[in-house]
């Protein structure tokens, strides 16, 4: 069976974005991969963050994989900090990652763009990172959102690097990104990315929004003037969004969205959408109340690091045998 692995930062409550993009894939494929996700707390810290709601995060995060799918049974949920391989195999990769190649990257120079005292050297190191944690389990498989498509070429470009200058050990790791909703946009302005991060909660849509404040977000998210429901990135980046939006939580295609409101007008459409956020959000929360209030979770949690330990320490091994670190035994 090929291998699977995705992480999430738990740099705040995840978005109606990271569903789509990202937690929403996760569950459907546990049949067909082993699976591991991940909560990447170690890529978090590249910003600053405050200590306790770090910690709250985090366990929000576990209770909201699991409430979007996760079957412990059958994947390993697990925390990077717990797991030291990570950071052990990132320094490896650091050492040959370059600096003009780190550089390059988009979500370093956005990120550092907003830094007023430094640019902490994690945001620049942060790709590495994220290629350990997906080469240290022989990953085949990373299912993102379009966002992260730049790191995963790096990733690639990094396991070439290290195979073809040391041993042929890596695997090389594909993408996959959702058909629909590979990057769900901001409800105020729609050529900026939904975030996590963003400052005005009125841009995003949180999983633990109270399902009414949500559906008001819906309603009044910006469109455009033309008053005609149609799929058109560039033109409609609006209402472009909010179809995707409602494709994907419905599994009903843009297509056909699009032909059943072409005589309605946009008030029609983003009360129905709103009915459907309100409804995704409330049975989400009651799956996620029920995860995170349990004492599961931190047996989930325990099992996952195990799990974790065992299976990333021998390519650990291999990386540091290949680059001629510690002793030969
Ligand atoms: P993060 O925490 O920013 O986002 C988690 C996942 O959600 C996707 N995503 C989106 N998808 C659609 N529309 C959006 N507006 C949107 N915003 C975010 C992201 O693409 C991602 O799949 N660096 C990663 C975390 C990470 C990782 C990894 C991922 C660390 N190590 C290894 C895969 C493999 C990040 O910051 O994701």
């Amino acid at each position: 069976m090929e291998t699977l692995f995705s992480g999430i930062q738990p740099s705040g409550i995840p978005t109606l974005g990271n569903y789509i993009g990202a937690l929403k894939q996760f569950g459907e494929v546990q049949d067909d991969y082993d699976c591991f996700f991940c909560i990447v707390d170690q890529h978090a810290i590249t910003v600053a963050q405050d200590r306790l709601k770090l910690r709250k995060q985090i366990r929000q995060l576990a209770a909201i994989y699991l409430a979007s799918g996760i079957d412990p049974e059958k994947s390993t949920l697990f925390i990077q900090s717990e797991v030291p391989a990570h950071v052990q195999a990132s320094w490896m990769l650091t050492t040959i990652a370059s600096i003009g190649e780190l550089e390059r990257m988009t979500q370093f120079k956005d990120k550092a763009q907003k830094q007023t005292e430094g640019i902490p050297a994690g945001l620049l190191t942060y790709p590495p990172l994220m290629a350990a944690d997906i080469v240290i389990y022989n990953t085949n498989i990373v299912p993102v959102g379009d966002d992260q498509k730049q790191h995963i070429e790096l990733t690639r470009n990094l396991v070439d690097r290290f195979n073809t200058r040391f041993n042929d050990i890596l695997v090389k790791p594909e993408i996959r990104m959702p058909k629909v909703g590979g990057r769900v946009m901001s409800l105020q302005d729609p050529t900026r990315k939904m975030s996590k991060s963003d400052d005005n909660q009125k841009n995003f849509i949180s999983l633990l929004d109270e399902p009414n404040v949500a559906a008001k977000k819906i309603k009044s998210a910006v469109t455009d003037s033309d008053g005609i429901i149609q799929f058109d990135r560039e033109n409609k980046p609006g209402i472009s969004n909010l179809l995707s939006i409602y494709s994907s939580l419905t599994d009903e295609s843009v297509d056909a969205l699009v032909e059943r409101y072409k005589d309605a007008g946009y008030g029609t459409f983003k009360v129905d959408l709103s009915e459907v956020v309100k409804q995704f959000l409330t049975d989400f929360q009651e799956r996620y109340n029920a995860f995170y209030n349990s004492d599961q979770l931190d047996e989930i949690l325990d099992e996952g690091r195990d799990k974790a330990q065992k299976a990333s320490f021998k390519t650990l091994k291999k990386m540091e045998k290949a680059m001629g670190l510690g002793r030969k035994r």
